[in-house]
């Protein structure tokens, strides 16, 4: 069933297949391109949007900027998977065709209602006179590929700036919820709530969260990309905020994104929430989005990347592509805090197991044989440390630190813009376990089972695919090792 909106998205569609087919060669040769991580086909991928499981297939859009390396007027492209594992590239979704979105399909969120895929997303808008304008839109689809727009549902209410975008919908009980990232007219970030009956007709409920409510004081400009649901009993909200200075451990990226555990009060609209703690402690990480999946796990997918920083250092650039999403994460809350744990599909990937049932690092840098590669996955448990600290470095790039004096965990990489090693702090009073997933140019590492993690793009020497470990001191633990499948060109 091909539905055509208009002949300027059939254009764009069109000019897209030749981006694709043009680069593909130059693209599938970069030796940065990950195994098992979702990426552009070309060009630039930021937030993964309308995240669904729908009709028993996983869903994954995402902000696509086909034709640079820069951010632009954005796609939303589009992957399918059975099993979270293997991803289908599919015919983009929407393309930035109408006046209302001619400058970007911004990011946003899909549900499933009578059968049908319901996506929500911002039309961007810079008009004649060089200012933002900012619609949500809803575009419908039967089979989940082809989608017909509807044009606007929802127009900017008074008191807050353009800057009014990501709406994530879900559902409570009869009524459809919907959340917007915006920014106050006094440039204060903003968490707008509306409702609706019919996914059409859209009330204005006012603003849930945001700087200077319920007692947060400043925090940023704007926050953007929304995501508000239910999890073992309590209400919690993801979102990325801008505008917040460095303080001490927390903050250093120059965006963040982070969340409040709460109530929310659908009666009196009031989400009473707890502090902003950062969901990640790593480099690049930013705007993810979850799904409540067919079997009731709430999975989040976030982008490995952070808006502009960097981006023009990414040695990917010069194969025509730039960034990728993270591993799949289920969440759960426990103590009031989320912890993120891989998916157990992503076992699927593994092959060429390797067990050292006792490890033990007494000061001098060691390899240990068939540890190393590519793309790796690593468990490390039965963790013992005394005063001394661990340090696992990957590919001569990036270095893992744990010292239980400081009682502190650190990734350090070479910067990729000057030559300099930077490094991400966070406080762990104690490790026993860590979860690693290294690619061919990323790291996710995974702290007692999801309660810190560190996510980051790591750009070694290619040919080096060598993990090292050294002390201070005695350090004892035990060690799986897998290799990981390749899955994507
Ligand atoms: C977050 C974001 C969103 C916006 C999209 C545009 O990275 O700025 O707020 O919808 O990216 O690509």
């Amino acid at each position: 069933m091909i539905i055509v909106n208009s002949e300027r998205e059939k254009e764009l569609f069109s000019q897209v297949y030749d981006e694709i087919n043009k680069y593909k060669d130059i693209v599938c040769k970069d030796p940065f391109r990950l195994h098992y991580h979702i990426m552009p086909p070309v060009g630039l991928l930021n937030d993964p949007n309308g995240f669904i499981h729908f009709h028993g297939v996983y869903h994954l859009f995402y902000q696509w900027n086909p034709f640079d390396t820069k951010h632009g007027s954005k796609f939303w492209g589009h992957y399918t998977s059975a099993d979270l594992v293997h991803w289908e590239h599919q015919p983009p979704a929407l393309a930035p065709s109408e006046w209302y979105e001619k400058n970007g399909c911004y990011s946003g969120s899909a549900i499933e209602h009578e059968g049908k895929m319901f996506l929500f997303y911002t039309g961007n808008v810079k008009n004649r006179e060089g200012n933002r304008e900012s619609y949500q839109c809803l575009a419908i689809s039967q089979d989940g590929i082809h989608f017909k727009k509807k044009g606007p549902i929802i127009r900017l209410p008074q008191g807050y700036t353009a800057h009014f975008r990501d709406p994530k919908v879900w559902k409570k009980g009869e009524t459809w919820y919907l959340v917007i990232g915006a920014q106050s007219e006094k440039e204060e970030g903003r968490v707008v709530l509306y409702s609706s009956k019919d996914l059409y007709t859209w009330k204005y409920l006012g603003a849930l969260a945001g700087g200077n409510m319920n007692g947060l004081g400043e925090f940023g400009y704007m926050w953007e990309c929304p995501d508000l649901f239910e999890l073992d009993g309590q209400d919690v909200l993801i979102v990325s905020p801008q505008g917040l200075q460095p303080k001490g451990y927390s903050y250093n990226n120059l965006y963040q994104t982070g969340y409040f555990v709460g109530k929310m009060d659908y009666k009196n609209i009031n989400f009473e929430h707890g502090e902003f703690i950062e969901l990640d402690r790593g480099f690049d990480f930013y705007a993810p989005q979850t799904t409540l999946d067919e079997q009731g796990r709430r999975i989040l997918i976030g982008w490995m990347g952070v808006p502009e920083e960097n981006e023009a250092y990414h040695p990917t650039i010069h194969h025509r592509w730039i960034h990728c999403m993270t591993i799949p994460r289920q969440l759960k809350l426990k103590d009031g805090r989320l912890y993120q744990k891989p998916v157990d599909e992503l076992q699927m990937l593994r092959e060429k197991e390797v067990t050292y049932p006792h490890v033990q690092i007494a000061g001098r840098a060691i390899k240990l044989e068939q540890v190393n590669g590519k793309a790796v996955e690593m468990i490390l448990d039965s963790m013992h440390f005394a005063t001394e600290s661990l340090e696992i470095s990957f590919k001569g790039h990036a270095r893992f630190i744990y010292d239980p004096v400081k009682k502190r965990a650190t990734l350090e990489r070479k910067s990729l813009k000057e030559d300099k090693i930077e490094s991400r702090h966070c406080e762990v009073p104690s490790l026993h376990k860590l979860h690693i997933f290294l690619d061919t140019s990323s790291a996710e590492i995974f702290l007692n089972d999801g309660e810190e993690v560190f996510s980051s793009r790591i750009f070694g020497d290619v040919a080096d695919e060598s993990i090292v470990f050294s002390s201070k001191g005695k350090v004892t633990f035990r060690l799986k090792k897998w290799t990981l499948r390749k899955i994507f060109e």
